[in-house]
């Protein structure tokens, strides 16, 4: 059976934590807009407690959004949850995420919490806020790096106190696909109900493996995706949901599921992203990169100019993104010098390509991109 997979989108939260970005009321009221457009599930709309400004930017995302579900983001403190359900009160669609971390690492050295204060502190704070959502996520913090039986009792217990959403976060993007897995099975063996819980997972990508990750999550029993655009996020930021979208789509074949999400808008909200967090997208960045639908080797141009499918597993137009393009350099091959001569209407075939093509060489190996003067150029030469 198709899955279906929830997109939980956490730009305005864990994208903002990205250093120097910091988005206005405006900006994120319009990012917002344009997520619901994408076609996400839930807005993560910021951190209410955090301060004044999350909190009112919070209110006016909630206040804005009219289909997509909103949340706030509150740590297992009552003060953080009366925040978020302030903040959220506006909203036709909302859930809270409520986490508290559980690794060795967090427990010991940054709360100064044992294993018992933990639970009670998990069960108090789900049992409070469950007063007032109907939907209550919680997260362990630095789930991946908690100690199996701990993370289970962790889970169960949030469940118990009426969480429906359990978010799996690998808060420093330490695991890897197959571990996912372990993780997964060892909840699906040990936690009563997994099959009536929304799991999720919020994968960072401090060793590059955030979509690797999250994809592998998709195999192995999530049916919701946390992250950002562009990845952006903490550190080395979140899995990037553009990425994860392209890949549900390309691969359907394998991950057989599916999403909401209008992938035609993915090129539009990556825009928006970049320019509001003033972030270029690097030009080799999958799916939404300048350079991730353009060839400039002879062999893959004349691949492309045979059948586009022998170097293109998704074209620009699903993702909204600007047509392939087929930049001459001093790879390129005389296939595809001598197709864009004819798109300029020149009348040129294979035997005055052999005059030409050598012309074309001895500019492209003194240049980056040979433009359409140098070939307007050289054809005058050629035909003085
Ligand atoms: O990375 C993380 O663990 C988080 C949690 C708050 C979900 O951002
Ligand atoms: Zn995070």
């Amino acid at each position: 059976m198709t899955k279906q997979i929830q997109f939980f989108d956490t730009t305005l939260r864990d994208g903002e934590q990205t250093i120097g970005v910091n988005f206005s009321i405006d900006e994120k009221i319009k990012i917002a807009k344009q997520l619901e457009k994408w076609g996400v599930d839930v807005i993560e709309a910021g951190f209410p407690i955090a301060s004044e400004g999350d909190f009112e930017a919070v209110s006016a995302v909630a206040k804005a959004i009219k289909h997509t579900r909103v949340t706030g983001l509150a740590r297992a403190k009552k003060d953080d949850i009366d925040a978020c359900v302030k903040a959220t009160q506006e909203a036709v669609h909302k859930q809270i995420h409520v986490f508290i971390a559980t690794s060795p690492i967090h427990r010991e050295s940054k709360l100064h919490m044992t294993r018992e204060q933990v639970i009670e502190s998990i069960k108090s704070c789900v049992t409070y806020a469950h007063q007032f959502f109907n939907i209550v996520e919680f997260s362990p913090e630095d789930a991946t790096r908690t100690e199996p039986d701990f993370l289970v009792q962790a889970i169960q217990t949030a469940i118990d106190a009426g969480a429906t959403v359990i978010n799996i976060p690998d808060t420093v993007g330490y695991t890897n696909p197959v571990e996912f897995a372990t993780l997964f099975k060892n909840l699906r063996t040990n936690i009563s109900c997994f099959n009536e819980i929304t799991f999720s997972v919020h994968c960072h990508d401090d060793l590059g493996m955030a979509v690797a990750n999250s994809l592998a999550s998709i195999e192995n029993g999530a049916t919701r995706i946390e992250g950002t655009i562009n990845g952006i996020g903490e550190r080395a930021g979140n899995a990037a949901l553009e990425e994860v979208a392209a890949a549900m789509y390309v691969r359907k074949d394998y991950y057989n599921a599916e999403s909401n999400i209008n992938l035609s808008e993915t090129k539009k909200t990556s825009d928006m992203i970049s320019d509001f967090a003033k972030m270029p997208v690097p030009h080799n960045k999958a799916v939404v990169g300048a350079n991730a639908f353009a060839h400039e080797s002879g062999i893959h141009q004349d691949g492309m100019l045979k059948n586009p499918q022998t170097y293109e597993i998704l074209t620009p137009e699903v993702v909204g993104a600007h047509k392939t393009t087929l930049p001459l350099g001093k790879l390129s091959g005389s296939h595809a010098v001598m197709v864009k001569l004819q798109k300029m209407g020149f009348q040129v075939d294979r035997d005055a390509m052999k005059f030409i093509f050598p012309k074309f060489k001895s500019i492209a190996d003194r240049t980056d991109i040979v433009s359409e003067n140098d070939l307007q150029q050289i054809m005058k030469e050629v035909r003085a």
